[in-house]
């Protein structure tokens, strides 16, 4: 497959509020959290539940259809919820945390935006980051993303000790060109079975000084009970709103980080 070609503009129109409310997002305290290991077993669409309902261009939803979604990758109805998010965001960064067939979906929006938009993924294992380079390269993808290997590691944020990533700064300035991150995609690091508890707390905490006056973050598994807590604490933080849950796969967590401290891509 090459490159998705026709750059679509993205139709200004329903504002993301619309659209989270078009997606069935519910505040996090109606959203109640069923067992997510349940959701995992759930078919696409379950009665009761809204898809997204929102068109996406053709190149896109032909990619939606092909790409190998589920597992320990994004299911397709997040995919696509995603998708929608990222067109409503308009974004020019893109920082993903969690590389894998995410990051090929998240490339081709880029592809497709017609502006210069660019994602950039973190991995933590050298042989995940391969695999997703094979992935964009795949799909001819491989021009609008940079998946940087950056270990996880013991970190401590303000009172908060937990996983991180630690990314190389000057590669990760580097690969960002300069600009500011508005659009962050949480699904990493993997914390099951690892004994990293809240690891993905760090999510905001780590963007924050990369981060544009507005960034909208999206965070997957948000139904399992630790990301659940995680977007119950990130509430708590200065500059931080989240809209709720958008009841797709696992749950994807929306929200926005405002006025943030660093606001300026360093
Ligand atoms: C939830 S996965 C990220 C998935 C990615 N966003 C996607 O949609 O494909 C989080 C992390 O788990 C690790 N991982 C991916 N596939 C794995 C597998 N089959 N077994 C164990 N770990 C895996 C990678 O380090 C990855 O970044």
């Amino acid at each position: 497959m090459t490159a998705l070609s026709t750059a679509t503009a993205f139709a200004p129109g329903p504002t993301i509020t619309d659209r989270l409310q078009d997606m069935g997002c519910r505040p996090l305290d109606e959203a109640q959290r069923p067992g997510w290991l349940a959701r995992l077993r759930a078919p696409f669409g379950r009665p009761g539940e809204k898809a997204p309902a929102a068109a996406v261009a053709a190149p896109i939803a032909s990619l939606l259809r092909s790409l190998p979604t589920g597992g320990w990758s994004i299911p397709r109805d997040t995919a696509h919820a995603l998708t929608v998010l990222v067109m409503e965001a308009a974004p020019i960064r893109i920082l993903e945390l969690g590389s894998g067939v995410s990051t090929v979906l998240l490339a081709a929006l880029c592809a497709e935006s017609g502006r210069p938009t660019r994602v950039v993924s973190l991995e933590e294992r050298p042989r995940y980051a391969e695999r997703t380079q094979r992935l964009l390269v795949t799909f001819g993808l491989d021009g609008y993303a940079s998946v940087l290997t950056a270990p996880v590691r013991l970190t401590r944020f303000g009172n908060w000790r937990g996983y991180s990533y630690e990314p190389n700064e000057t590669l990760l300035r580097r690969a960002l060109g300069g600009r500011a991150v508005d659009f962050l995609f949480v699904d990493g690091p993997a914390s099951w079975g690892r004994g990293r508890g809240d690891c993905r707390f760090s999510a905001l905490p780590l963007v924050w000084p990369w981060a544009a006056a507005r960034l909208t973050f999206a965070i997957d598994d948000a139904w399992r009970r630790r990301d659940f807590n995680i977007l119950k604490r990130w509430q708590q933080l200065p500059g931080v709103t989240v809209d709720g849950i958008i009841p797709v796969g696992r749950g994807l967590g929306i929200g926005t980080l405002t006025a943030s401290a660093g606001a300026n891509g360093r």
